[in-house]
C-alpha cells in the first residue's frame, strides 16, 4: 500500500565485484528512508538504479509503476542530488533552473513559485546570476539540491545530500525534508551521518557489501541488534566495524598525537 518505488532482490556487478547482492527496499508515499552503510556499500548503486541510469542483472525496480530503466521519462516525476554534483559551468543557476524547467514541462506558475521558496530557503537569492563554475562547493550542493526540487517530484532520491552544506543550511534542509514528507513525498536519501538518520527519517536501511543487512524503524533496528544503544554502536557491530575502529583509534593514539 502506497508503495511509489521498490527494488526487490537486485542484484547488481561491476566485472567481478558485486555492488549489489539480492537487495530489497520498498519507498511510500509520506516516508523518509535513510541508507546507510560504510564506504563502498552499494548505496550509491542503489540509487542508480533506482534513477535507471543502469538496469540491474537480476531482480526487478518499479518507480511509479514502471521499468524506470525502460522508461527514462519518469525521471521527470524524480527528484535526484548525485553524489558527485557536476553542474554546468558556464550557466547561472537561474539559466541552469530554467532550462530544467522547460525540459521537464514543469508548470510556470509553480516553478517560479518553487523557485521563490527554495532560493529564500536555501539563500541562494545572491547567487541566482553568478556563474556556476564561479560557486563554492557549498553553493553548488545548494544549487543540485534546489535543481532537485524545482519540479515539485513525487519522489526524492538523495545522495549524501547534506555534504558541504553549513550547519544552518543543513538545518534548513532537514526541515525541507520534513516538510515534503508532510506533503506526501517518498524520500530516500543515503548519509554517513547516523544522528541526522536517527532523526527525521521513519525507516532505516543497514546496507553492507551489497546486503541490506538491517531494516526497520530506529526502534527496531536498535532492537534487532545484539548489542543495544545508540545507532552508531549498531552500525559498527553489524558492519563488522567496531574491531576495525578500535583498531584505529589505538593507532591513531600511538602514532599520531
Ligand atoms: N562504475 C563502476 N565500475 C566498477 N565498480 C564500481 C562502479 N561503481 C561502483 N563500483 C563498486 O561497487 C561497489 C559499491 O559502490 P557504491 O558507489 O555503490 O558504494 P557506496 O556505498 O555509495 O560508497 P560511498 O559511501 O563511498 O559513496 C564498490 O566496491 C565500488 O568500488
Ligand atoms: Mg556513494
Amino acid at each position: 500500500m502506497s508503495v511509489v518505488a521498490e527494488a526487490k532482490h537486485v542484484v547488481k556487478r561491476y566485472g567481478t565485484i558485486t555492488a549489489l547482492d539480492g537487495v530489497t527496499l520498498e519507498l511510500k508515499r509520506g516516508k523518509i528512508v535513510g541508507l546507510l552503510g560504510p564506504n563502498g556499500s552499494g548505496k550509491s548503486t542503489l540509487i542508480k538504479v533506482l534513477m535507471g541510469f543502469i538496469p540491474p542483472d537480476s531482480g526487478y525496480v518499479s518507480v511509479l509503476g514502471v521499468d524506470p530503466y525502460e522508461h527514462p521519462d519518469i525521471r521527470a516525476k524524480i527528484g535526484y542530488v548525485p553524489e558527485e554534483v557536476k553542474l554546468y559551468e558556464s550557466l547561472t543557476p537561474k539559466e541552469l533552473f530554467d532550462l530544467a524547467a522547460r525540459i521537464r514541462r514543469t508548470d510556470t506558475d509553480k516553478y517560479y513559485r518553487m523557485l521563490e521558496t527554495l532560493s529564500n530557503a536555501l539563500d541562494l537569492r545572491s547567487k541566482l546570476h553568478n556563474l556556476i563554475g564561479s560557486l563554492s562547493k557549498g553553493y553548488r550542493q545548494k544549487v543540485a539540491i534546489a535543481l532537485a526540487l524545482l519540479h515539485d517530484p513525487e519522489i526524492l532520491l538523495l545522495d549524501e545530500p547534506i555534504i558541504g552544506l553549513d550547519p544552518i543550511v543543513a538545518r534548513v534542509f532537514k526541515e525541507i525534508l520534513m516538510e515534503l514528507k508532510r506533503r506526501g513525498k517518498a524520500i530516500l536519501f543515503s548519509t554517513h551521518i547516523l544522528e541526522l538518520a536517527e532523526v527525521i527519517c521513519d525507516r532505516i536501511a543497514i546496507i553492507h557489501r551489497g546486503k541490506i543487512i538491517l531494516e526497520g524503524t530506529r526502534d527496531e533496528i536498535v532492537e534487532q541488534a545484539r548489542e543495544r544503544g545508540a545507532l552508531e554502536e549498531v552500525f559498527l557491530e553489524v558492519t563488522g566495524k567496531r574491531g576495525e575502529v578500535e583498531e584505529l583509534v589505538k593507532a591513531i593514539r600511538e602514532e599520531i598525537i
